[in-house]
């Protein structure tokens, strides 16, 4: 992810996409729309009251942003504010009423279909949250779709493929058929196809809102990583707000059309540009009651067993500078601390002889899957090493390292 931006230190360049006063009214226009919209403008009416009055629904009530290379801008709004039709007019799946989009320098409003064609199958991909997936074709054929429609050689096709099919994460599953996937590897499957495209810019239009709870924030925290190894630009639509803020670097708020803030998660909650947005603001501190469940992190690179090797467990913790291991037996039930100065010491003592279990401390700290993050916070002040959660067997679980833990409660204030 960027830094938040300045926007005066923006040269024109590092802009990939611009919206300049874009309008977009669904029914029947006058010829002239440009008094029209001027009234829209000026006079405060609601959506339904121009329904009423001009038989017209607007789309998108004369928006402006623009979008800096390597950026992922969310757009969040309620239902119907007027987000998917943004979307849709930055590809020109609609036609703007009016106003200009602006892609890589190029006004895409006033392109011809056969160069927009071109810039849409070159630079920019879809996901959307139904995934289109051909059900009867495997992940492979799926993903190799929209390379065969741009008649890249087999070879170069097969191979993009396996790149983008192994960057979501679905090596191994190549030939299966898309219909025996689940919801959340249909939806890799459909991001894996956005990328094989190798697009700069990518369009993602309530990917993840179809997905239950779990894999959707396993999706998500996916998402992350793979924005920090691929550089793209990002528009990623949603309805939550809390999805917003954990996968934007800006978020612009949509209501009835208009685009009431945008900003960095930290300026829209910290500064609510009105109570529209203060109140989805609210919404998400009073349901961040988190607990141990929604911090839990794998335990793998933390744990060790009293079989490992004593020198290259000193090694790792060093390399990785952990201040110590969780240790566990081959039930996966925690035995204590291995604390890294401990161990150096009895190797330093006893060079190969030395015992692991002599070396076991038993003030590990463990939580439970619904301690909630005021008692983590607490506990976490007490120790080095992660938190071991456990489950109802009490074997671990998994661990919360002090600094995910740290970093969630910035991102909760
Ligand atoms: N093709 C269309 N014809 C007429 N009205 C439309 C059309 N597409 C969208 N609208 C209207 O434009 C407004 C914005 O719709 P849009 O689909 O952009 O909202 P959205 O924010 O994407 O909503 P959702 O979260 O439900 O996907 C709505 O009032 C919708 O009814
Ligand atoms: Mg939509």
């Amino acid at each position: 992810m960027m830094q938040p931006m300045d926007p005066h230190e923006n040269s024109s360049r590092d802009l990939t996409i611009v919206c300049e006063n874009l309008w977009k009214i669904f029914g029947e226009l006058p010829k002239d729309p440009d008094s029209l919209l001027e009234t829209l403008d000026t006079v405060h009416l609601s959506k339904e009251e121009i329904l009423e009055k001009y038989g017209l629904t607007v789309g998108v009530h004369k928006a402006n942003f623009q979008i800096k290379k390597g950026e992922v801008f969310v757009i969040m709004g309620l239902s119907g504010s007027g987000k998917s039709t943004i979307v849709r007019c930055l590809n020109r799946l609609i036609r703007p009423t009016s106003g200009r989009v602006v892609i890589q320098g190029k006004d895409v409003t006033r392109m011809t279909s056969r160069d927009l064609r071109t810039l849409c199958r070159e630079k920019m991909g879809m996901v959307f949250q139904n995934f289109a997936l051909v059900p009867t074709r495997t992940v492979l054929q799926n993903v190799t779709l929209g390379l065969e429609i741009r008649k890249i050689p087999k070879t170069q096709r097969l191979q993009k493929a396996r790149e983008a099919i192994q960057l979501v994460g679905l090596s191994g599953w190549e030939d299966k058929y898309c219909k025996q996937l689940s919801g959340g590897m249909q939806q890799r499957v459909g991001l894996a196809r956005a990328l094989a495209g190798d697009p700069e810019i990518l369009l993602m239009d309530e990917a993840f809102s179809a997905l239950d709870p779990l894999i959707r924030k396993q999706m998500q925290d996916e998402f992350l990583k793979l924005v920090r190894i691929v550089d793209k630009t990002i528009v990623f639509i949603t309805h939550d707000l809390d999805e917003g803020l954990k996968l934007g670097d800006r978020i612009a708020v949509m209501k009835d059309g208009r685009i009431v803030q945008i900003g960095t998660p930290e300026d829209i909650v910290m500064h609510p540009a009105d109570a529209y947005v203060a109140e989805f603001v609210s919404a998400i501190s009073r349901t961040k009651r988190e607990t141990a469940r929604d911090l839990v992190s794998d335990p793998e690179e933390w744990v060790c067993t009293l079989d490992d090797d004593p020198v290259s467990l000193l090694e790792k913790m060093r390399d990785q500078d952990y201040l110590g291991l969780l240790v566990i037996d081959d039930q996966d039930n925690p035995l204590g601390v291995l604390y890294r100065d401990m161990l150096r010491s009895a190797i330093d003592d006893k060079g190969e002889a030395v015992a692991l279990l002599d070396l076991v401390s038993k003030d590990m700290i463990t939580v439970n899957q619904h301690t909630g993050v005021d008692e983590l916070v607490a506990q976490a002040a007490r120790t080095s090493i992660p938190l071991a959660v456990l489950d109802r067997k009490n074997r671990l679980a998994g661990v919360i390292p002090r600094s995910s833990l740290l970093k969630e409660l910035a991102e909760m204030i």
